[in-house]
């Protein structure tokens, strides 16, 4: 992801210094090259030897080390980078960064900088809430090479309860990652993306649900803010990392994601349903827990739910494009091809579940993509993250060759790193072989007589909604 890029990575003195060893080392497994400067403040709570490891490159620590300037100088740090980071970024750190006070190797690195700089705020609660820190806070987000993450409430390490955490390290990635990404072609416009699983209640401790992790949305949200989109994501229920700087729409049940993406989807000008929607619900949940001593065995009746997605195709507009994602164990091809004829679709992704790589929950996923004219591209086994990558140049590529008035904002991409490509490159093939695996269980075999307590089917409560940190383009 961030091949050829280089961090510079910044230290203050903070407690959360110990978690920016964990950054250096997901920048490095991202494959950037990462150099690491420590104030002396941060050399009290994490070692020079530590970050010096991880990196893998000599860590700056002082300005008036002759042997560090002679080998990288100050400037050269500043100017030789594509991103610099600060994390976690101290109150005062962030006092000086506001003012251009440069009387450290990290402030005058800074100062003489000019690429994009994300900071990363780990302080007291009350050092965060303090109206000076909040003013020099806000002169640094005027700035557009700045970009500012968290902090996040929580417990802080002082033993307070509020705002003042340094983010999570993958967080902060998120920032990094997409202030190193300088082609930004999404940039103004609005991406809709459902993702995760959803839940159907049964009475209050009992559900139905299904394995999605919502890992594959949350990587096309996180690739598509790193293009510079508008990002909506409505997460049904998982335990997963949000991405950074996106708008995430918390729903639990197929009514609610229907609600919260039916509200989003007509501004949108790409949306992608990669949730996995219960297609059946109880038709009441008990407002009580149904007791075992009621009945021997108990039936349960399910009605269908809205197919959000077969809606969506029907209300589309010439300008969206609309992308579903199918999940099957046999006949993938024929299946996925129906659904996308039946629900109107631009393009459709699917993939075997039955394949331990590629299913629910996996790190990694084998896709086929198939457009409307029923082109079929194979990919390989491939990081989800890389899916999302693939997918949204395949998604540009076709709706740049769609009539104009469907896209906006079209740049070509650069030729750049090799595995960036869509289904000509990277060992994808294009084929229009099905597969026959495993039988898919069959829904409607679940179906019964209803409970007999008394029961209510309650509205949709209101989804929680995040708002992403106002941020600058780069
Ligand atoms: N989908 C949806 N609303 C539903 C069910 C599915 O929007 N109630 C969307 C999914 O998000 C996905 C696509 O439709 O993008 C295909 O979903 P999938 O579960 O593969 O197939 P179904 O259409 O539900 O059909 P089946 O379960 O019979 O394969």
């Amino acid at each position: 992801m961030l091949k050829g890029k280089r961090i510079l990575v910044g230290v203050t003195g903070g407690i959360a210094a110990y978690k920016s060893a964990e950054l250096v080392r997901q920048l490095v497994r991202k494959r950037a090259t990462v150099h690491v400067v420590m104030t002396e403040g941060a050399q009290h709570f994490i070692t020079p030897m530590t970050m010096q490891t991880l990196s893998g490159n000599p860590v700056g620590t002082s300005l008036w080390d002759l042997t560090h300037e002679s080998k990288i100088g100050h400037i050269d740090l500043a100017r030789d980078v594509d991103v610099m980071v600060v994390a976690p970024a101290t109150a005062n750190f962030i006092a000086k960064a506001a003012n251009g006070i440069a009387d450290d190797l990290l402030s005058t690195v800074m100062l003489a900088t000019t690429v994009p700089i994300v900071f990363a705020p780990g302080m007291n609660k009350s050092m965060w809430d303090n109206p000076i820190t909040r003013r020099n806070v806000a002169t640094l987000k005027e700035l557009r090479h700045i970009t500012v993450v968290g902090p996040d409430a929580g417990e802080l390490a002082c033993g307070e309860e509020g705002n003042g955490r340094m983010s999570d390290p993958v967080t902060i990635l998120d920032a990094v990652i997409y202030a190193a990404r300088t082609e930004k072609d999404l940039a103004g416009e609005k991406v809709l993306i459902s993702a995760g699983p959803t839940i159907e209640d049964i009475d209050p401790v009992r559900f139905l649900s299904n394995r999605s992790s919502g890992k594959m949305g949350l990587a096309m949200a996180r690739e598509a803010r790193s293009r510079g989109a508008e990002v909506t994501l409505v997460l049904g229920p998982t335990s997963r990392t949000i991405p950074w700087g996106v708008q995430t729409i918390k729903v639990r049940s197929a009514s609610e994601m229907h609600a919260a993406v039916t509200d989003h989807a007509r501004d949108a000008q790409v949306v992608i349903m990669t949730a996995a929607v219960a297609d059946f619900s109880p038709s009441r949940t008990l407002t009580e827990k149904l007791k075992k001593e009621k009945a021997k065995s108990v039936p349960l009746l399910l009605e269908p739910t809205t197919d959000i997605l077969r809606e969506l195709g029907n209300q589309k507009g010439r300008k969206q494009f609309l992308v579903g994602f199918a999940a099957e164990s046999q006949r993938i091809l024929t299946n996925a091809k129906k659904k996308l004829k039946e629900k109107s679709l631009d393009l459709i992704v699917a993939n075997d579940i039955t394949n331990p790589h590629a299913g629910f929950s996996a790190d990694t996923n084998i896709v086929r993509v198939i457009d409307r004219k029923g082109h079929t591209d194979e990919w390989p086994l491939l990081p989800k993250w890389e899916v999302s990558r693939r997918l949204f140049d395949t998604i540009q590529q076709k709706r740049a060759a769609a009539p104009s008035s469907r896209k906006r904002t079209t740049r070509s991409r650069s030729g750049g790193g090799g595995s960036r490509g869509t289904s000509s490159r990277g060992g994808s093939r294009s084929t229009s072989r099905g597969g026959s695996r495993k039988p898919k269980a069959d829904a409607a075999t679940e179906n019964a007589a209803p409970a007999k307590q008394t029961a209510t089917k309650p509205a949709p409560s209101k989804p929680a909604t995040t708002k992403p940190e106002p941020k600058p383009e780069t």
